[in-house]
């Protein structure tokens, strides 16, 4: 086993199988973390010791299943990151499909609420545990032609902070994550969209976007993952209820 921050803790991730899912789930592994691993289907080559268990996290009954397994293979959830995420097209808030809206709020938001509710009773038992959720500078911001989106990613934020008062007397701690953009699969379909609608190349949507952000740039995973595994980490003891900004500026100005 690796050694490191993280040697011996059980981690359960959602969305694990691309993305920032994918490189937390590396990097908890090189910490010494044991892991849960979840997505919509079985992560491609999962290492050896780790649960890999599908579920779609919107759906309630899933999700009691996959914190089931979890619990009968390794006994204790230690550090739970709520990160399964979609978005949708671009569009003005009078185009957005009301079946798109519920699908985000369903994702987005439910499925944040389902991984809590399932993974903080034991922590609030054993009086020790950390949730981080992933939210999004849209969770912060009034985001353009993607109000379904902020509207769940704000709710990931409301959650956050109500979970924290909650638990915060147990010691559990939950905080949350709000990356601006960064190159996973995700952002790249909504490049292809901004592409696609303005005539342009992925290589210039990408840096029309960037353009926006003070860094002039979007984030590699690693930049948004590492502050990740730095929030879980057991000496970041007093930090609770925070939403942690890792955009190149974004919500500065
Ligand atoms: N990439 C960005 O620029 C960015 C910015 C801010 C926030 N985020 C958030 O980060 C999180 C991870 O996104 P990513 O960029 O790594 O995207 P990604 O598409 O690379 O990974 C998301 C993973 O979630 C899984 N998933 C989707 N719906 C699911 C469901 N119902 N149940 C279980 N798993 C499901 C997908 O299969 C995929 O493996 C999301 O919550 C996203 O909203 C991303």
């Amino acid at each position: 086993m690796a050694d490191g921050r993280f040697t011996g803790q059980v981690v359960l991730i959602t969305g694990a199988a691309s993305g920032f899912g994918a490189e937390a789930a590396r990097r908890f592994a090189a910490e010494g973390a044991r892991l849960v691993l979840s997505d919509l289907d079985p992560i491609a080559d999962p290492p050896i010791d780790v649960l890999d268990h599908p579920a779609d996290v919107s759906d309630a009954d899933q999700m009691a299943a996959l914190h089931e397994a979890a619990l009968d293979r390794f006994g204790q959830i230690d550090v739970a990151i709520n990160n399964a995420g979609i978005g949708h097209d671009l569009a003005p808030l009078t185009d957005i499909p009301v079946e798109a809206f519920d699908r985000m709020m369903a994702v987005n938001a439910r499925g944040v609420f389902l991984g809590m509710k399932h993974q903080l009773p034991g922590m609030i038992a054993r009086k020790s545990g950390v949730i981080l959720n992933v939210s999004s500078a849209a969770g912060l911001l009034g985001a353009s032609h993607l109000s379904a989106y902020a509207a769940s990613k704000h709710a990931v934020v409301g959650l956050t902070r109500a979970a924290a008062d909650e638990v915060a007397r147990a010691g559990v701690r939950v905080n949350a994550v709000c990356p601006s953009f960064a190159a996973t699969p995700l952002f790249n379909e909504m490049a292809d969209d901004i592409a696609t609608k303005r005539g342009m190349d992925r290589e210039t949507a990408y840096t029309h976007i960037a353009a926006r952000i003070p860094m002039r740039r979007v984030a590699r995973v690693e930049e948004v993952v590492q502050a990740m595994v730095w929030a879980c980490d057991p000496a970041n003891s007093f930090m609770t209820g925070q939403t942690i900004s890792i955009d190149g500026g974004l919500t500065a100005v």
